[in-house]
This record gives C-alpha cells, structure tokens and sequence, in this order.
C-alpha cells in the first residue's frame, strides 16, 4: 500500500526552560492512502499539537512529516501554503463558513482557490452536497441552516479539492448524537467508496469506533494502538470503552 502520512519522532516542545512543555515527546506514525485513523487520548495528551503540526499550522521542535512524499518540514512560504490549499483538507470544531456565501459558494470557493476548471465546478460541488446529504441546503447562507447541516457543508468544502490527506479535530464535538452519527456515516462512505484518507482527533468512543485503527497519546507519546480489522463497529466500540476504562481516571473525561 502506498504511504500518505509518515510521522517519525515528531517532538513539540512549547516555551522554555522550566516552564516549557513537551506537547508532543516523540510520535511515529504512519498512515496508508485510503485509511480512516482516530486519535485518542486525555486532555492535554498533545492531540491537537499532533494535528496542528501535520497540518502545518504549527512547527515541530524536531522530528519529520512526510505527506505524500514531501516533507513538510522543509517547505517554507509560498511552496507549503500551496501545498496546504491543493494537498490538504480540513474539518474544524468551529467550522469556518464564510458567512456572506451561501453553502453552494462556501465549497465553490474551495475549488476555485485550487483554480479548478470553471465548467467543472457546479458539478462537483453538487455531488460532493449530495455525498454529505445537504443537496437542499445549497442554496441557504450558514445561519439558516443547522449546525449539522454547516458541519457537513465544511466537510464537504474539505473534501471536494479531493485532498491527499484530510484532518479533522473534534468534529462532532459541537454535534448533537444524530448530526453527529450522520457526519460520520459520510465520512466513512467518503472514506470507503472514495479512498480518502483521514486522521480525526475525538474524544469520542462512538466517533472513534468508525475508524479502522485508533491511536491512542498520552503525555504527548502513542502508547497504544487499536485496529478494527473487519469486526462491526459495535465489537469495536464494545473494545475501545474497554481500553478507555482500563486506562482508569485520566481517560474518565473520554467517556
Ligand atoms: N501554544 C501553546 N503554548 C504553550 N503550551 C501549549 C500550547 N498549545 C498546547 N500547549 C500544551 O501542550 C499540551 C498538549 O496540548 P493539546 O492542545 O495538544 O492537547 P489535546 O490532547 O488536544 O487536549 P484536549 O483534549 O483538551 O483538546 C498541553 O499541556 C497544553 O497546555
Ligand atoms: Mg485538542
């Protein structure tokens, strides 16, 4: 299989001296194309500086990213903003529409920024709408539709640029459990009948057991790592509220 994410010994140390902290001591990990991978992991694990920095809206102290043969680390100005318009998508807690468009212009812009083809973009953006289901939504600006419905326009904009990788932090954190549950049924369908691949940070078991692996930080180091591998989600949720008990309090917040 082809490689799409290469972490390897990723360090992320924030301030100096006594009073720095190692957000991040140390992470390998590697994501195949077309592999779905939750991120686990108490408060303060280093969760988001992990997707911040593969996202390049951090720097790490030290350590690699490889996405899809580049290394991030090494691209600098223009060459890595480019490189985070066409390679990359991402989905958000707060999900950033603009809120002057309409949800139809809001994913529009997303390919017009990659200049796609201008005949070529209604099409698009309306089958990527039809994928998330929010096809009768693409006409309202964002404050006329639910949150759900804004989220999964904001996965749609993420994805319809067909990125090489998509990252998302808590993104059904500010969901109610059916908006949430039908973000991830898109995502998963996205991620199984398209091949995206997708790293998604949660706090959540239920959001985590959609994945096909879950890794699991702790004090900024992967400890552990659980894979699917063919069972139903309910034998893989049953496996990670397992582990999340096992782990004892400092997980109690993931349940
Ligand atoms: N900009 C920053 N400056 C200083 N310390 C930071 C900064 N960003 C994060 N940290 C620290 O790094 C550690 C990891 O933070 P991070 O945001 O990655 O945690 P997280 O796993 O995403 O937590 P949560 O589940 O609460 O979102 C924490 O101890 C945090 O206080
Ligand atoms: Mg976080």
């Amino acid at each position: 299989m082809e490689e799409m994410l290469k972490v390897t010994d990723l360090v992320r140390v924030y301030g100096r001296g006594s009073a720095s902290t190692r957000a991040l001591d140390g992470v390998s990990l590697s994501l195949e194309a077309g592999e779905f991978v939750g991120v686990m992991g108490p408060s303060g694990s280093g969760k988001t500086t992990l997707l911040n920095c593969v996202s390049t809206i951090d720097r790490p102290t030290s350590g690699s990213i490889v996405i899809d043969g580049r290394e991030l680390t090494a691209l600098r100005g223009k060459e890595l903003s480019r490189f985070r318009r066409e390679r990359l998508g991402f989905i958000f807690q707060d999900c950033n529409l603009l809120d002057t468009l309409t949800a139809f212009e809001n994913i529009a812009l997303a390919l017009a920024i990659v200049k796609a083809p201008a005949g070529e973009i209604p099409g698009r953006v309306e089958e990527m709408a039809r994928l998330l289901g929010i096809e009768d939504c693409l006409n309202k600006y964002p404050y006329q539709m639910s949150g759900g419905q804004q989220q999964r326009c904001a996965a749609a904009r993420a994805m319809v640029t067909h990125p090489a990788l998509v990252l998302a932090d808590e993104p059904t954190g500010a969901l109610d459990s059916k908006s949430a549950r039908l973000l991830l049924e898109r995502l998963e369908v996205l991620n199984r009948e398209r091949g995206a691949t997708i790293l998604m940070v949660t706090h959540d078991a239920f959001t985590a057991s959609c994945c096909g692996r879950v890794v699991f930080l702790r004090d900024g180091k992967l400890f552990l790592e659980l894979r699917r591998e063919g069972r139903d989600r309910k034998a893989f949720f049953q496996q990670i509220i397992r582990v999340v008990s096992q782990l004892g309090g400092e997980m109690d917040d993931v349940l």
